[in-house]
């Protein structure tokens, strides 16, 4: 391919992608298959790194993100980001409404909006590009986070069209939709992270990342909902609005509504009262702006907020009652977690006795003294928190309260590093908690798959049976039988599961040693590299940095785990039980490109293969995997049992579904 084709087979390739970005993100309508979506894209990339003279900042290669660390420079927004007024009553709503008619004769409209629990964004476009992503900050300068901004697919990059002004500034809210931020937080649970506490915050600590390519690996999304600049298309917000969807912008309009007086507006605020907490993110409350421009102008300004607009805030129900004592939790990574003991009080439908504290900032924060009066919310998570405390209500006797110094289960003096919220327990290997947490982690479903309860690991390491991972390995049949409930038919299945964990792969089993910050992703990106627990032993932080998604915090704690004596006598003993330390060349060797292209579903259960042997197969012939099914998807393999769910999609998208019969004949 010469110079002059090359250039044409990128521009090309950037139109396709650009246009299958706006497929997916923002019209939810995908046209090809992500694998198809990713051959593209590494066709892209392997073009631009050949050609460097087409490199452009806005190619959609660039949203795969990079490892070049950042420094976020502060940049003056060119029209300020006011914050809004807010309320949570009807009263002053009305007031709102009363003022606004004082000023703003004749016909007036407003628009309805959601209030998106995110970060506020300006995204700055000069000739149709963007330019610049600019944090709210002051309101008068923030952060340019451009780089990770442009990782968000549904922003586009380019805009659609011709008839957007030569230069204006979109504002937004960048937010995590549940079920990315729930998954986000399993994953860090398992490698033993600290979780974020809701999907606001996880948002703004991800958007500051320095970086970027993280940052691309995290589902944020954005809505727009403001339009600054001197020429705009319409006279009017929400017309306004509209046009910019057609360049290409995600605008919420599912979400917003005309109102031609207070009352349409109360009909709106109702409406989502109710359905608000099914949507697939979170929100606090509704705006109210007044829809023309011009009408905009009249009202004007505040020192602070615009008199044209309003938020109302949904009220999230409070309960009042006693704090009388916090307890500490130590997990299996030896962290410890304050839990505050409630005298029982009902909340939203439940009766809450146990609220989380999170850390020993937040009770310093809240200058909880035991026996105050706190008040307790449910946000957005499960787990009621308290928000504050009634410091009338406090009586002579409430006692300071003082975080604990030493380990509440093994009496070490407990440590807190310098840039970390939590104090933990340095006890690895002596604290109880973090032993039998660990041993939890090690059977797990998706570690070594024993069948025993968390009751059972707790009775037989009260019975110094078990005190670690490899003791489970010389447990006998007659040992067990002595313990209380332990029939013969318990005592048998325990023995067998624990014979059959013998046969998980090495990625599972180095999972399961719970190594911090070795999750499910990395132990199979660091046992497909090394191959064998030996050579991943012997690899330094420098080499292992080498590996696919480890960085120098994984690698720093894999080299730490080893270096410990006690480890590797540990992993010593698990070899020697016959464990899998090291990968079976047949395995990971591909055997056949017959499914090369093919994106399957697996569901229900098979007869000749275990599910996962099935996803082995495919991704030995060539074929991908997914977990749900989408217009992507192209086979639905189905056993017995599968999901009625997944059988009703596959049918309404027109997916074929198929038997395991059907399927050894495609790889046959
Ligand atoms: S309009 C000048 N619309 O709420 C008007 N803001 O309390 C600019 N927010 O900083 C804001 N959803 O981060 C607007 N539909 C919406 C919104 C919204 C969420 C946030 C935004 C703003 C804050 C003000």
């Amino acid at each position: 391919m010469d110079t002059r084709q090359a250039g044409d087979r990128i521009s090309k390739l950037r139109e396709v992608l650009n246009r299958h970005n706006h497929q997916y993100y923002v019209l939810a309508q995908p046209l090809i298959s992500d694998f198809e979506f990713d051959s593209l894209m590494r066709e892209l990339i392997d073009l631009e790194k050949l050609h460097p003279e087409f490199s452009d900042p806005n190619s959609p290669s660039q949203r795969v993100g990079s490892d070049i660390n950042l420094e976020f420079e502060q940049v003056k927004h060119s029209y300020p980001m006011m914050s809004l007024g807010n309320t949570y009553s009807r009263e002053e709503l009305e007031d709102f409404d009363r003022r606004v008619r004082k000023v703003i004769s004749g016909d007036l409209e407003y628009v309805c909006e959601l209030k998106y629990d995110g970060v506020a964004i300006s995204l700055s476009y000069q000739d149709g590009v963007l330019v610049r992503a600019v944090t709210r900050g002051d309101g008068e300068q923030g952060d340019d986070v451009t780089r990770n901004v442009k990782t968000i697919r549904s922003i586009p990059l380019k805009l659609h069209g011709t008839n957007f002004p030569a230069e204006f500034d979109i504002r937004g809210e960048i937010f995590l939709p549940r079920e990315g931020f729930d998954k986000m937080n399993r994953l860090r649970e398992e490698s033993g992270e600290m979780v974020f506490a809701n999907p606001r915050n996880a948002a703004a600590g991800t958007l500051k990342l320095q970086n970027s390519s993280t940052v691309s690996k995290r589902p944020l999304d954005c809505y727009l909902y403001y339009l600054a600049g001197t020429d705009l298309p319409s006279p009017f917000h929400f017309e306004s609005l509209l046009m910019a969807k057609q360049w290409g912008f995600k605008i919420p309009l599912d979400y917003m509504k005309k109102a031609k007086s207070i009352g349409e507006v109360f009909d709106f605020i109702e409406y989502w009262d109710g359905k608000r907490k099914s949507l697939p993110f979170d929100t606090d409350g509704v705006v109210i702006k007044v829809n023309s421009y011009d009408n905009q102008k009249q009202l004007g300004f505040t020192a602070k907020i615009p008199r044209w607009a309003i938020a109302y805030k949904y009220k999230t129900e409070q309960a009042r009652t006693r704090l009388n004592s916090i307890a500490f939790q130590v997990g299996r990574t030896g962290a410890v977690t304050p839990v505050a003991n409630l005298d029982p009080v009902s909340l939203a439908g439940t009766v809450v006795k146990r609220a989380s504290l999170h850390n020993a900032d937040q009770i310093e924060l809240l200058g909880l003294r035991l026996g105050d009066w706190v008040y307790v919310e449910k946000g957005g998570e499960i787990i009621p928190k308290i928000v504050g405390v009634d410091a009338e209500a406090r009586s002579s006797e409430s006692q300071i309260f003082s975080f604990i110094s030493n380990c509440p289960e093994c009496g070490t003096p407990l440590q807190r590093n310098p840039d970390e919220a939590a104090h933990y327990c340095p006890n690895t290997y002596g604290c109880p908690p973090q032993i039998k947490g660990r041993i939890e982690h090690f059977v797990s479903r998706k570690a070594m798959d024993i069948n025993i309860a968390e009751a059972t690991i707790d009775q037989l390491f009260r019975h110094k049976l078990i005190g670690n991972i490899a003791d489970l390995y010389k447990l006998e049949y007659t040992q067990l039988r002595r313990l209380e409930r332990f029939a013969e038919k318990s005592a048998n299945n325990l023995i067998s599961s624990i014979e059959e964990s013998k046969k998980i792969p090495f990625p599972r089993v180095l999972y399961s040693l719970g190594i911090r910050f070795v999750g499910e992703t990395v132990a199979k990106k660091l046992s497909r590299h090394y191959g064998s627990l030996e050579k991943l032993m012997a690899a330094s932080v420098e080499e292992l940095m080498n590996v696919d998604e480890v960085g120098e915090r994984i690698a720093g704690s894999v080299t730490e785990y080893f270096a410990h004596p006690g480890n590797r006598e540990l992993v010593q003993r698990l070899v020697d039980a016959g464990l899998q330390f090291s990968i079976d060349e047949s395995e990971t060797a591909t055997s056949s490109q017959k499914l090369s292209g093919k994106t399957f579903v697996i569901s229900g259960s098979f007869e000749t293969f275990s599910r996962d042997e099935l996803k082995s197969l495919i991704e030995k012939n060539g074929g991908k995997n997914m977990s749900g099914i989408s217009s992507g998807t192209q086979y639905l393999i189905a056993g017995s049992k599968p999901g009625p769910d997944k059988l009703k999609k596959a049918e309404s998208l027109g997916i074929p579904i198929i038997s395991e019969t059907d399927f050894i004949q495609m790889i046959e």
